[in-house]
């Protein structure tokens, strides 16, 4: 089990050896400074752990994460409360690497995510973590053939990282073996609840010993994780680090317009902003695809994913766009969750949220780890009283738009760009890509082919018509576009 090995007399030697990645200079807020000054020394992490941890750039702990991991490493229940992109993933999977034997060739962590591309970040930070433990990690999600899951489980697994429905699908089939699994987490655990998939996390959680021990994480708790608390959990540790709801970093305006205004409005602020990367959230499928179409009509490249797409072309389209290949991303509430990607600055709620937690969890894929982000959002007559009700709800202010944006609220200074962490290595840095330090300009004339979206497709014909979208987009992009700065 745990051994402080960090702290013996050699501990500089093997410091001196890490491959460490470049600073992160960016300013960052409170929300992810303000700790006790407990460092990851101090937690008797085995040494390989200590490794990835500082080799994923990770210098201390961020508030919840030295909060959690003490309390998590003591295999006490946790219930964990705390803002967007503070660190959530890494609280959880620190400990769960520091419990795993790697000598015993059995499925020692259940890790459940609710979508797709989560559970495929989610499982990329475990390897990066990991990486000198020896650890086997396996992601499994819907959207996969299953005979690949069985094949991949018939091999050593210690670490199962997945989406509720398959993992249960496996469990069921006896293929995935959980009696011995002794830990059992939640993460975005308020969704992971919601009435979707509440009853799958009842007959799955069937699979695992009583002795487990189960973690819930998430930004937002409504009142519906008490009854799982109650039935499941034994007397959890609760930590709640929300002493306010919003980030910090993240700037939130609003722009009142007419629903026909939005493309004409969407334009500007592609001028006038200096989006390093944007998510466009719009609130359906439909409306992901007319705006990406629209959006390229304009000139500017875009990505767009919405759950209704083919899961390869969904995987394509989040890897291409967390590597920096295109500048926007027009997508649903499918990415609303967990997603990870710290070049974006701003979010834009083309179709104002429906509620409060969906308002939270969007602005906050920008601002992650306590940089600067900008939520802009479109809004009409009627969404007037939704926009009172989360400002209410999440105890904030969104302001309306001002003519000009100081660019210091969201923009790192000169010199600062260069973000580290664990996503960010091994991903592609393509000199070619725009540069940050500008605004978007359109990069094709009108009337040429559009480097996404267009009308749907028969099925059979829809892989050649995504990945020539992408392709468009790629080209498009390395032709056109300043790089994203990473
Ligand atoms: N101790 C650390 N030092 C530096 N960077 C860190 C540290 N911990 C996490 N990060 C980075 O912070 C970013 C956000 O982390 P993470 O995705 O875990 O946030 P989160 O709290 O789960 O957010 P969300 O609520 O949106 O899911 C990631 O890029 C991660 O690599
Ligand atoms: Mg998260």
């Amino acid at each position: 089990m745990a051994q402080n090995q960090a702290s013996s007399s050699n501990s500089t030697e093997w410091k001196a050896a890490l491959n460490l990645p470049k600073k992160d200079l960016r300013p960052q807020t409170e929300d992810v400074t303000a700790t006790k000054g407990t460092e990851f020394e101090d937690m008797f992490l085995r040494r390989e752990l200590l490794m990835g941890i500082f080799e994923a750039g990770f210098e201390r702990p961020s508030p919840i994460q030295e909060e959690a991991i003490p309390i998590a490493l003591a295999r006490r229940d946790v219930l964990a409360r705390a803002k967007n992109g503070t660190g959530k993933t890494a609280a959880f999977v620190i400990p769960t690497l520091q419990q795993v034997d790697v000598t015993k060739p059995k499925i020692q962590a259940c890790l459940l995510v609710p979508t797709r591309e989560l559970a495929l970040q989610t499982s990329q930070v475990c390897k990066i973590l990991g990486k000198h433990m020896g650890v086997q990690v396996m992601v499994t999600t819907g959207g996969t053939t299953l005979k690949d899951d069985i094949m991949r489980l018939a091999e050593v697994v210690h670490v199962l990282v997945g989406t509720p429905g398959r993992i249960l699908d496996l469990a069921g089939k006896g293929v995935a073996d959980l009696s011995e699994c002794p830990v059992f987490v939640m993460d975005e655990a308020d969704k992971l609840l919601s009435p979707e998939f509440a009853p799958v996390m009842e007959q799955l959680l069937a699979y695992l010993p009583p002795t487990r021990q189960v973690m819930l994480f998430s930004a937002t708790f409504p009142i519906i994780v008490k009854d799982f608390k109650d039935k499941h959990m034994k007397n959890p540790h609760e930590i709640n680090l929300m002493d306010e709801l919003t980030l910090r970093g993240v700037t939130q305006y609003y722009a009142y317009v007419e629903e026909r205004q939005k493309v004409h409005c969407l334009n500007t602020l592609f001028s006038k902003l200096q989006i390093n990367q944007s998510i466009i959230f719009c609130n359906s499928t439909n409306r992901v695809e007319l705006l990406a179409r629209k959006v390229t009509e304009l000139g500017y490249s875009c990505f767009f994913s919405h759950a209704k797409m083919l899961q390869a072309h969904r995987n394509r389209v989040f890897h291409d766009f967390r590597n920096g290949v295109c500048r926007n991303l027009v997508c649903s509430d499918l990415l609303t969750r967990g997603i990870d990607i710290q070049a974006v600055n701003v979010v834009i709620n083309f179709d104002f949220p429906k509620n409060s937690e969906t308002y939270l969890h969007r602005i906050g894929r920008s601002g992650r780890f306590g940089h600067l982000g900008l939520a802009i959002n479109l809004v009409t007559y009627e969404d007037r009283f939704n926009l009172f009700r989360v400002e209410q709800e999440l105890g904030t202010e969104i302001q309306p738009i001002p003519q000009t944006i100081d660019k210091s609220l969201y923009v790192a200074p000169a010199g600062a760009e260069e973000p580290t962490g664990a996503v960010k290595k091994g991903q592609n840095r393509n000199p070619q890509q725009p540069g940050s330090r500008q605004q978007q300009t359109p990069q094709q004339s009108r009337g040429q082919t559009p480097a996404v979206a267009g009308p749907p497709r028969p099925p059979q014909q829809q892989p050649t018509y995504q990945q020539q979208q992408i392709l468009n987009g790629a080209q498009a992009q390395a032709q056109y576009q300043q790089p994203v700065a990473r």
